[in-house]
C-alpha cells in the first residue's frame, strides 16, 4: 500500500464522507460520459442498508473512493474513483482489494460490476480476478448523446 495512504469506511452516510467522495467525484469522471453521481444520488444510496463507502486519504485529503452495495451474500461495486493527480500509484487497486476484503468479512461471496466497454478500469478489474460476464450494447448514454456498451464483470470470492 502506498506510504501515507489511509482508508476509512463509512456506512449509513456520515456527511463528511459524502462531501469527501463528491470532492473526488467532480474531478474523477470525464463529463462527456455523464457517469459522475450527484450528491443527492450518493446520499440516497447511502441510506440503503448494506451500502458502504470507503474513502482513501493522504494527509487527510480525499484522493479516491469506492462505493459498494450489498444484498444478502452478493454485492455490487457501484463506483470506484481516484482523483486524476493521484492516479497510477496503486490507490485504485488498494481501494478495490480493500472492498473485496471487507465484503468477505461481511460473509459476501461475490462482487459484480458494470463498466463502460472503453474504460481503462477494465484492466484493473481483470488483473484483480474479475471475469467478464456479458455485454449490454448501447447501455450508457453520454452527455453528448452517444451510446456506449456496458460490460459486466463478476468475481466469485469463494474461490
Ligand atoms: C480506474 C481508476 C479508479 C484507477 O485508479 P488508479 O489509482 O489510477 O489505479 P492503480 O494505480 O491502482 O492501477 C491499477 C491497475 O489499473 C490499470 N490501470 C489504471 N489506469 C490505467 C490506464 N490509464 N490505462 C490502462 N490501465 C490502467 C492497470 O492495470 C493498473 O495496474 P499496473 O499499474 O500494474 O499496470 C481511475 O483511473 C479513475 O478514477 N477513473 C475514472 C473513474 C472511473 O471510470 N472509474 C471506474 C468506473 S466506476
Amino acid at each position: 500500500m502506498m506510504a501515507g495512504l489511509i482508508l476509512e469506511s463509512y456506512e449509513e452516510g456520515a456527511r463528511i464522507a459524502l462531501t469527501d467522495a463528491m470532492e473526488v467525484m467532480t474531478r474523477a469522471f470525464d463529463p462527456v460520459y455523464g457517469e459522475a453521481w450527484t450528491l443527492p444520488q450518493l446520499a440516497g444510496v447511502m441510506t440503503m442498508p448494506g451500502t458502504w463507502l470507503t474513502i482513501a486519504r493522504i494527509d487527510a485529503a480525499p484522493t479516491g473512493f469506492a462505493l459498494i452495495r450489498s444484498v444478502l451474500d452478493e454485492c455490487e461495486l457501484l463506483l470506484l474513483a481516484v482523483a486524476p493527480l493521484w492516479r497510477g500509484r496503486g490507490i485504485g487497486q488498494t481501494l478495490l482489494s480493500d472492498s473485496l476484503r471487507m465484503a468477505r468479512r461481511k460473509g459476501i461471496t461475490s462482487m459484480n460490476l458494470e463498466v463502460r466497454a472503453s474504460n481503462n478500469a477494465i484492466n484493473l478489474y481483470e488483473k484483480t480476478g474479475f471475469e467478464y460476464v456479458h455485454r449490454r450494447p448501447g447501455y450508457y448514454r453520454g452527455n453528448d448523446g452517444q451510446l456506449h456498451d456496458a460490460l459486466s464483470f463478476r468475481i466469485d470470492m469463494r474461490i
